[in-house]
């Protein structure tokens, strides 16, 4: 059975301490992995002795991690990394004890030290015996971890397997943990903010064909693109992603129209209309071969050099910007090597754009590709008929974000 990859990219260290509930963990991970989730494993002492490491490692393909003072962990992990590195730290089980010390802020093994250390959304799944889930002292110390924003899946009514003795104390079931998982990263589409608004994005290059092996093409990796479509994808939008040939997935949920050459892919954004939002970061070809070759162009042995005729491609953005359908809201990109305000701002009017994202393309000095394109930042200045506003370096997806944020806010307002 196929199962949606809802933890793809995401982290989780997955903190066991000693209680008999520890046996079920493997499947736990195994659970989180089959979702797409990176998991890493921090065992206190008390665990080792109801489950080996060595299976943890089996079953998660990580090393595990036992001891604060482990010279391998120190050296090559350190617990800061441990903690930051991760997206949740997930404690399971967590016994009355370690519970206890949570709450208290102690710090004497590696699991108790990352606890900490992070600054990760922490989860508890509580395994104990009846009575001591009852205890007053447990009680205090559950109440002082949720005010401390721990969240706490069960513990279940069940029969206790060292004792056979019924009441709530068992773990919950590794399914139902890793789904409170899944739930805590899925964020409530239906309440974001472009909730029921179709948002298209083009993205990528565009290859231009020269003869049936060749063509123009440009620098571009889709990264940009495909960020905001899983930023308008996560605040609730129906998305169409217009992509140029790319190496890269589409983000989960965002119906995605591949294309290879400009003609094309203004034909699937026509098609794609109407909608809400347009946002045209495809760093489309300006020119095109006017006739490409059907055949392979041959060298013929006499050094005569083909003469390639280039004609314009349609501006896709202008197009639709200009057309009887445009959507309420375009933003344009402008890749710039030089004066990129002055010619974003240009291009805003030019363009019958509302927004322009004015990025610098230079490749880092002394190369001659790197930097923007292709990269995994940005440095933007975005460019509106009210004026243009700088933005420090930041990630593409967080640039994404902050410009899907932007886009909803003023189409909301
Ligand atoms: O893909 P990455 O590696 O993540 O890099 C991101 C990026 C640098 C490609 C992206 O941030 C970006 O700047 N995209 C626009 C690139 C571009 O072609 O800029 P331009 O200044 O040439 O075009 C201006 C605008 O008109 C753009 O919105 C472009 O999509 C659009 N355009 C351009 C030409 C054309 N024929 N049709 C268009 O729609």
């Amino acid at each position: 059975m196929l199962i949606d990859q809802t933890l793809a990219g995401r982290t989780i260290l997955l903190v066991i301490t000693g209680g008999i509930a520890a046996y079920k963990t493997p499947d736990l991970v195994r659970r989180m992995r089959e979702r797409g989730a990176r998991v890493r494993v921090i065992m206190t002492r008390g665990a080792t002795g109801f489950i080996t490491p060595l299976t943890l490692g089996a079953v998660s393909g990580e090393p595990v991690f036992t001891e604060l003072w482990d010279r391998d962990v120190e050296q090559d992990i350190g617990h800061i990394r441990l903690a930051r590195e991760a997206d949740m730290v997930l404690v399971a089980p967590a016994t009355a004890d370690f519970m206890a010390k949570m709450a208290h802020g102690l710090a004497d093994d590696l699991a108790s030290t990352v606890m900490l250390a992070t600054t990760a959304p922490v989860m508890m799944a509580p395994a104990m015996n009846p009575k001591m889930w009852q205890h007053p002292a447990t009680r205090r110390n559950l109440e002082t971890l949720r005010g401390d924003g721990v969240m706490i899946i069960g513990p279940e009514i069940g029969e206790m397997a060292e004792t056979g003795e019924s009441g709530a104390g068992r773990m919950s079931e590794p399914m139902d943990i890793a789904m409170a998982v899944e739930a805590f990263f899925a964020p409530d589409r239906s309440a974001g903010p472009l909730a029921g608004r179709h948002v298209l994005i083009t993205a990528g290059p565009t290859h231009e064909p020269i003869d049936p092996v060749r063509y123009i093409a440009n620098r571009s990796s889709g990264k940009q693109g495909y960020a905001l479509a899983g930023a308008a994808y996560a605040a609730g939008a129906r998305v169409t992603l217009i992509s140029g040939p790319t190496g890269l997935d589409a983000p989960t949920g965002v119906d995605r129209v591949s294309v290879q050459t400009a003609n094309d892919m203004l034909t699937a954004t026509q098609k794609a209309l109407p909608a809400d939002v347009a946002i045209f970061a495809a760093a489309v070809a300006d020119w095109r071969v006017a006739a490409a070759s059907s055949e392979k162009l041959k060298k013929n042995g006499s050094g005569e050099r083909p003469a390639l005729t280039l004609t314009e491609n349609p501006d896709i953005l202008k197009t639709i910007a200009t057309g009887s359908n445009r959507p309420a809201r375009i933003m344009g990109f402008a890749a710039e090597t030089q004066d990129i305000e002055k010619h974003g701002r240009d291009k805003l009017t030019r363009k019958g754009a509302d927004y322009i994202v004015a990025n610098n393309v230079t490749p880092p000095e002394g190369e001659i590709v790197g930097g923007v394109m292709g990269g995994d930042a940005n440095m933007i200045t975005l460019i509106t008929a009210d004026g243009a506003e700088p933005w420090p370096t930041m990630s593409k997806t967080d640039v994404a974000a902050r410009l899907i944020a932007r886009l909803a806010h003023d189409l909301n307002a």
